[in-house]
């Protein structure tokens, strides 16, 4: 069971919509709300008894089993059996900067950020995995609690403010993965401000966290969008970005291999300012961009979010997310890669999301609500979808 837990429908969330909403709605419509997106095999029982924690630490609770949990018979238990592994289905393979991704499924930032259970990942049958979001010294992030479920909506809402454990740590795991071979997939980093750097150590923050991160990884997410560090979305603008992007250059640059760099950017930007970000992102040198972080507009959502701070995630996100990386496809043509993030719940969001424009899709509020036996489900789907030629 993954760090679905994490985050998911819950407890809190409930009390929290009761409380904001002193005369609950006993229509059908109400009654439709809130039930959650369905859950994948097992995930169907553990699912409710997860959901009675509080969001965050539900989460920690799938990462410590997460942890502890043997890849081998984790990967035994996902094929349940078959022959083939889906995870591996040569139709699912993709080549993007240069690495082979057994398939397109990701598993998002946020949902490893210390990069615990890396292995317990592509046991699950990701065929790639984003750490982070992690700064260059340890920091707690913002008061908890800081995660909130809306089961009715299928998404989650959170001011987690980048918690993690710094790049020293992070860094040190990464070591031992790599000496022990233990990583089959493409494993990418993503790097964030330290709440405490102003804007005029922002670019020289990112560096610091870069120069320890940066060779571990397959290639690297630089976050500029997530809304819960003061800030931080301020650097997107033509200006800050061609800055942030050269700081961070130089010291790839320098490498034997330089790694490939990709802009994560907010779904709240216009298409124009958007379309602007990509392109100095991409003219300092990017391979492309991560679409997108979560939307601090939580019109999409249903229930009631009144008083509620941070970023949306899940389904009310997808329509947004994928209209800013049609946009940018359509505008940028062929060659940056895109990675498509923001309401994959299931095989039609994901095709969705494809079809947008995405080379590789990755997912986190999905994995808490469809549980651990998600990504292989998905892939199934996707996988029947291509036979049958949609
Ligand atoms: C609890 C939580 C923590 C997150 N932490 C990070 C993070 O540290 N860095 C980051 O770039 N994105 C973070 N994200 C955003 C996700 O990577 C993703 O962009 C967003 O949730 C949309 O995808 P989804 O709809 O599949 O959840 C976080 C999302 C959630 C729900």
């Amino acid at each position: 069971m993954p760090p679905c837990a994490t985050v998911s429908g819950n407890t809190s969330t409930c009390h929290r919509s009761r409380a904001l909403n002193p005369s609950p709605d006993p229509s059908p419509r109400a009654a439709r709300l809130s039930a959650p997106p369905p859950a994948v095999g097992l995930w169907r029982l553990l699912r409710p008894l997860l959901f009675r924690l509080d969001a965050e630490r539900a989460h920690q609770l799938g990462l410590l089993v997460a942890t502890l949990s043997p890849p081998s018979l984790v990967e035994r238990i996902g094929q349940g059996g078959a022959t083939a592994d889906v995870a591996r289905a040569p139709a699912l393979a993709t080549r993007v900067m240069g690495l082979d991704f057994p398939n397109p499924l990701g598993v998002a930032a946020g949902v490893d950020k210390d990069a615990q259970a890396v292995t317990f990942w592509q046991a699950l049958g990701f065929g790639f995995v984003e750490v982070g979001t992690v700064t260059a010294l340890r920091q707690p992030g913002n008061p908890r609690p800081r995660v909130f479920r809306l089961p009715g909506d299928g998404a989650l809402i959170n001011r987690m403010g980048f918690p993690n454990a710094g790049a020293d740590v992070v860094a040190t795991r990464i070591e031992r993965l790599r000496q022990e071979d233990a990583l089959q997939v493409p494993l990418g980093i993503n790097i964030g401000k330290s709440r405490d750097a102003g804007a005029a150590d922002a670019a020289a923050d990112y560096r610091r966290s870069f120069e320890r991160l940066g060779e571990l990884a397959d290639f690297v997410v630089v976050n500029v969008s997530s809304p819960n560090t003061p800030g931080l979305r301020d650097l997107q603008t033509v200006d800050h970005l061609r800055g942030l992007v050269d700081a961070i250059q130089t010291p790839n640059q320098a490498l034997t291999r330089p790694r490939p760099l990709l802009v994560k950017l907010a779904p709240d930007l216009g298409d124009a300012d958007a379309l602007a970000c990509a392109r100095a992102a991409l003219e300092g040198g990017c391979a492309g961009l991560v679409i997108s972080n979560t939307t601090v507009d939580f019109s999409a959502a249903r229930m009631d979010t009144t008083g509620m701070s941070g970023g949306l995630s899940g389904a009310p996100l997808l329509a947004r997310s994928n209209a800013m990386l049609h946009a940018l496809r359509q505008a940028l043509g062929d060659d940056p890669v895109l990675i498509g993030v923001g309401g994959v719940m299931d095989a039609a969001s994901a095709a969705a999301k494809l079809a947008a424009g995405a080379d590789l899709i990755q997912v986190y509020t999905g994995l808490v609500y469809g549980g651990p036996g998600l990504p292989r489900a998905l892939l199934r789907g996707l996988l029947a979808q291509r036979a049958a030629g949609r």
